[in-house]
């Protein structure tokens, strides 16, 4: 077990572009470990790495009994959307109704380098679209409508997290009532 702590939002990696991953070593195996743990720690549905501070394009999820990861991941949205609601585990304790496509094609590698596809809908598909924006440094509250997202900055600067200085801003407090990716 290796429970990372989790950045927060106002957290500048989570504003970046995250790197390829080129070597399928132990490191990035003991990142997936890494990532896979702190999320069923959250618990969460998913957790991207720049969310623990690393910035490399690996996510991982968990959804019903299944864990799962992506490296360097490429999405295929279907056109069908849907609405429901989300949240981050970098933004805890908020949850918004953000549109998304409900059907998606995920290409990208396991830890061992191996290609992988994995065809997702609904909820599954919600996480790998938030999880990929973590990857581009794309929050959600960054997908929601205008006036939305203007009550979603309010609320972010209203709560109690907000603001801390390190390390406290390191530790997410984790409530986000299962809807954390
Ligand atoms: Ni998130």
């Amino acid at each position: 077990m290796a429970i990372q702590p989790i950045r927060l939002f106002g957290d500048p990696i989570l504003a970046s572009r995250a790197e390829e991953v080129d070597d399928f070593d132990k490191e990035i195996r003991k990142l997936v470990t890494d990532l896979t743990d702190t999320m069923l720690d959250a618990p969460g549905a998913g957790l991207a790495a720049p969310q623990i501070g690393v910035s490399l394009r690996v996510f991982t999820w968990a959804i019903d009994d299944e864990v799962g990861h992506l490296i360097n991941p490429v999405l295929t949205l279907g056109a069908e959307e849907q609405d429901g609601d989300e949240g981050c585990l970098s933004i805890p304790g908020l949850i918004y109704n953000c549109k998304r496509a409900f059907h998606v094609v995920a290409n990208g590698f396991t830890m061992h380098g191996e290609p992988v596809e994995i065809v997702g809908e609904e909820l599954l598909a919600r996480i790998f679209q938030h999880e990929t924006d973590h990857l581009n440094g794309i929050l959600f509250v960054d997908r929601l409508d205008k006036e939305m997202r203007k009550k979603a900055l309010f609320d972010i600067k209203e709560s109690e997290w907000f603001g801390l200085k390190e390390p406290e801003i390191r530790f997410s407090p984790h409530a986000t009532g299962g809807l954390g990716f």
